[in-house]
């Protein structure tokens, strides 16, 4: 049997009929720009993210970038963020002018770990970026904590986390702002990039949709230096035609999760654990093994290719180097990198197939 590692052909398949007379309608409007199907879909994701304002983006990359530039994040100021993650957020940091502070995470859950935010303050800490990754949410009780008493912004990182709840809230509600990616592997993945800010804030709501258009509020009038930065009038029709089947398929990943979980119970692996008052929707289901590499290389040889992320913590990517960070330093991440292995997760994934992966994987352990 093979089970590839992602399935995007099987999801078009499930929604082609749905999906090809929005994009002919989509097309046939020939209304491309911030059009009826953004607007539409902001409202749609602001009520689904327990929010009032989504601002369409043309990435989850700019959602961050905009959402720090709305903030006014200068140079010289410190934000804090993971090294065990996707370096887009970084990226954000660095576009500002201002420093990159790693936080090493915690070990069960991947996320950043409010005691190690705390040992990084500094005066000069504007924000602190927490990534909701794999699809659970950060600690957000202690990090906005933190953030009251050292009056810090929050900007949550939500692009691997679209429907999950932390104390019954959406992700991306507790910030300032939450920032969502619609990139086509995304839990809610559009058929080309796409991003959105989601906020309660009038005032950024308004900042951002400047900012997305070279700092404009009327045309030809440039208050704000801005960005092109738009969400695709086609990809929100289409992204609106798949909000409607989120929770169905965050419901069949978390329940794929939980036959995973089962099969390997007593195996020499650490699974993924969901901290309580949370719910996880599984963007990612990924093991820790002290086998990674002859685990991974086993299931490759059964049909069964799998991808390694993070293989190498951000502190330690040749583009940081100059922020003076060393093997070390950040321990579990680095540990993290070593042993993590995510295996195949989407929700076109047959019982028959997770069962086999489920087999191999105990099949490798003898
Ligand atoms: C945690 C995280 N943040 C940000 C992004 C950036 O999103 P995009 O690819 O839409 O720019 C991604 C993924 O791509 C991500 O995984």
């Amino acid at each position: 049997m093979q089970v590839p590692f992602l399935n995007l052909a099987a999801q078009y398949a499930s929604l082609k009929e749905e999906l090809l007379p929005v994009v002919e309608q989509t097309l046939a409007g020939a209304h491309y720009i911030l059009g009826p199907n953004v607007t539409a879909l902001e409202q749609e994701i602001a009520a689904y993210t327990d929010t009032t304002f989504g601002i369409g983006v043309n990435s989850g990359s700019d959602a961050l970038t905009l959402a720090l530039r709305a903030l006014d994040i200068q140079a010289g100021d410190e934000i804090i963020t993971t090294p065990f993650t996707y370096i887009a957020p970084a990226e954000s940091i660095h576009q500002m002018g201002a420093r990159i502070v790693f936080a090493d995470v915690d070990p069960k859950t991947f996320t950043i770990d409010p005691k190690e935010i705390a040992r990084k303050l500094s005066p000069k800490t504007k924000a602190l970026l927490p990534v909701h990754l794999f699809g659970q949410a950060s600690p957000l009780d202690e990090i906005l904590k933190l953030a009251v008493l050292h009056k810090l912004e929050v900007v949550e990182d939500c692009a691997q986390a679209i429907g999950a709840k932390y104390n019954g809230r959406s992700v991306g509600s507790f910030g300032r702002m939450g920032c969502f990616s619609f990139y086509p592997t995304k839990n809610l993945g559009a058929n080309g990039d796409g991003g959105m800010i989601v906020t309660r804030d009038e005032g950024l709501a308004k900042k951002l949709k400047m900012l997305r258009v070279h700092g404009i509020e009327r045309r030809y009038f440039h208050d704000l230096h801005g960005y092109n930065s738009r969400l695709d009038e086609l990809q929100a029709a289409i992204l609106r035609v798949k909000l409607k089947r989120l929770d169905g398929w965050n419901n069949r990943r978390a329940e794929i999760a939980a036959r995973y979980t089962a099969a390997f119970k007593g195996l020499p692996l650490e699974l993924p654990v969901t901290q309580a008052g949370s719910t996880h929707v599984f963007h990612v289901y990924a093991v820790l093994s002290d086998r990674r590499d002859a685990l991974q290389q086993f299931l490759a040889d059964k049909g069964i290719p799998t991808l390694i992320y993070y293989p190498r913590p951000l502190h330690l990517q040749k583009v940081y180097e100059d922020l003076g960070y060393r093997e070390g330093d950040f321990p579990v991440a680095e540990a993290l990198s070593r042993r993590i292995l995510p295996l195949p997760m989407y929700p076109e994934l047959s019982d028959e197939q997770v069962e086999y992966v489920a087999a191999t994987i105990r099949r490798f352990h003898g």
